[in-house]
This record gives C-alpha cells, sequence and structure tokens, in this order.
C-alpha cells in the first residue's frame, strides 16, 4: 500500500486519480477547495483522506506538511490547475493570465517544496506534475493560448530544475500530458483512460526516467 497526495481533488483528472488510487488499495490524501462536498460524494468510500488546501495559499501549504509531519509520501500527483480558457492574441486577459501562472506554475513549486521530505522518507519517491502538450514549444503549431501555453512551459522547467535537485535523493520527479481529456460530454479521451494510463506511466517509472516529459501513454514530448 502507497501513499498518495493529490492536489485538486474537487472534479477532474484530480478526482479521479484519487477514486482510482484508493480503489487500488492505496491510502489516498485528497487535497480540495470544498473537502465536505468531497466527502458528502464519496463518504461509502474508505482509504480517502479529504483535506482543504488552496494551492496558492502558501501558509496553508506549509501548514498541512507539518500536520502531515512523519507521513512518508510515496507519490506526490500536483494536478490541481485552471486549464482554460485559451483566447487569442487580442483577448488575452492580463488577470486571468498572472492567476494561471499563480496556479499552474508557482504553487505547484510551493507544494513539492513543502512535501519533498514527505516524499524523500517513501518507498516510492515519486513526484508528478500534471503538465500539458499545449506547454511543449517544439509542438506549438496553433498559437493563441498565451496565458495557458506559458503557465505550462514554465511548469515543465520547474519540473526539470526539481529533478536535477532532487535525483542525488532517489527521488524521480515526471511531467505527464494527460491527453484531450472529454469533460463535460466533450470529444476525447474518458477520464477514468487518462487517469489509468497515466498511473502505468507513473508505475513504469524510477530514478532512472527522472526530468521526463510524457504523455498518457508513456511517449516522450519534445521540449
Ligand atoms: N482536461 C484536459 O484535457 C487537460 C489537458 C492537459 C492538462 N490538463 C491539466 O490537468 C490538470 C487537471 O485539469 P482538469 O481538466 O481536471 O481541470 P478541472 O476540472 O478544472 O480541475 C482542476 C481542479 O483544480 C482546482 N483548483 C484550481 N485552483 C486551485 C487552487 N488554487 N488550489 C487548489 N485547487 C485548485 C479546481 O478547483 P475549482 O473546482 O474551484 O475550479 C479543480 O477542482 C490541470 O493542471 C490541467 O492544466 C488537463
Amino acid at each position: 500500500m502507497a501513499t498518495v497526495l493529490i492536489t485538486g481533488c474537487d472534479r477532474g483528472l484530480g478526482e479521479e486519480f484519487a477514486l482510482q488510487y484508493a480503489a487500488n488499495g492505496d491510502r489516498v490524501i485528497a487535497t480540495c477547495l470544498d473537502p465536505h462536498a468531497f466527502r458528502e460524494r464519496h463518504e461509502h468510500l474508505s482509504g480517502i483522506e479529504a483535506v482543504k488546501l488552496d494551492i496558492t495559499d502558501e501558509a496553508s501549504v506549509l501548514r498541512l506538511a507539518v500536520e502531515l509531519n512523519g507521513v512518508s509520501i510515496d507519490l506526490l500527483v500536483n494536478n490541481a490547475g485552471i486549464p482554460g480558457p485559451h483566447p487569442g492574441l487580442q483577448e488575452t486577459d492580463l488577470t486571468l493570465w498572472r492567476n494561471m501562472l499563480e496556479v499552474n506554475l508557482i504553487a505547484p513549486f510551493v507544494v513539492t517544496r513543502a512535501f519533498t521530505e514527505h516524499v524523500a522518507s517513501s518507498k516510492r519517491k515519486m513526484i508528478a506534475f500534471i503538465t500539458s502538450r499545449m506547454g511543449s514549444i517544439g509542438l506549438n503549431n496553433t498559437a493563441s493560448s498565451y496565458a495557458y501555453r506559458s503557465s505550462k512551459a514554465g511548469l515543465n522547467m520547474v519540473m526539470k530544475s526539481l529533478a536535477i535537485d532532487l535525483g542525488p535523493r532517489q527521488i524521480c520527479v515526471l511531467g505527464l500530458h494527460p491527453g484531450k481529456v472529454a469533460l463535460q460530454g466533450e470529444g476525447g479521451l474518458s477520464i477514468s483512460e487518462s487517469i489509468a494510463r497515466m498511473r502505468k506511466v507513473i508505475d513504469h517509472s524510477g530514478p532512472h526516467q527522472t526530468g521526463s516529459f510524457y504523455d498518457y501513454n508513456g511517449q516522450i514530448l519534445p521540449w
């Protein structure tokens, strides 16, 4: 049994990560903006502790890290993020952009730094960042989405630096692109399939894969 801490479990990919790891028999610490609602939706489930966390609130992040002192975290999943919108050149709103940089780029760094010792003391020693192929400069041939793309490109760089810094401690740091996931009935990969495949990529990774940017099928993506 592993202990898994996942951010942004109120809905979407984070919630599904929590449900799948719990179904696997792991101990799941699911951080939510509204843990009460999460508990109400999943009151029949055991193995998941829903805790309140706004990842942009550094004091709260540090408080949770202290509360979990002595708990070894095998896998930290930095999932919480703002996945859209993706406006064009003239429509790009700077308030949205600053918020995306705060949530998608800076906060996952703050969370990871706060929980590094919890991960280092575990058996698996894994940190996953849910990034996006939209953060790949090499794959950008459709433009727009200045705010989201730059937040995820920056996150990829943070992931890579952390992999180098934490490599000597045998911690594996991965960047994962979940695919274009069908939310609210749109077309695309199903949430459950995306999470199942990313879990497989995580399962097959170790210190030798650290610093890699993978898609949900385990294919290396270009920076
Ligand atoms: N869906 C895709 O196709 C796709 C593709 C590539 C990458 N991704 C990435 O995958 C991750 C999850 O996306 P998703 O599609 O599941 O999006 P989602 O349905 O919007 O879920 C993201 C969750 O993060 C939460 N969140 C936002 N700001 C937060 C904060 N400051 N502190 C804590 N939680 C916060 C959201 O809360 P609220 O409920 O209040 O909004 C929401 O519950 C994101 O990092 C996204 O960029 C998604």
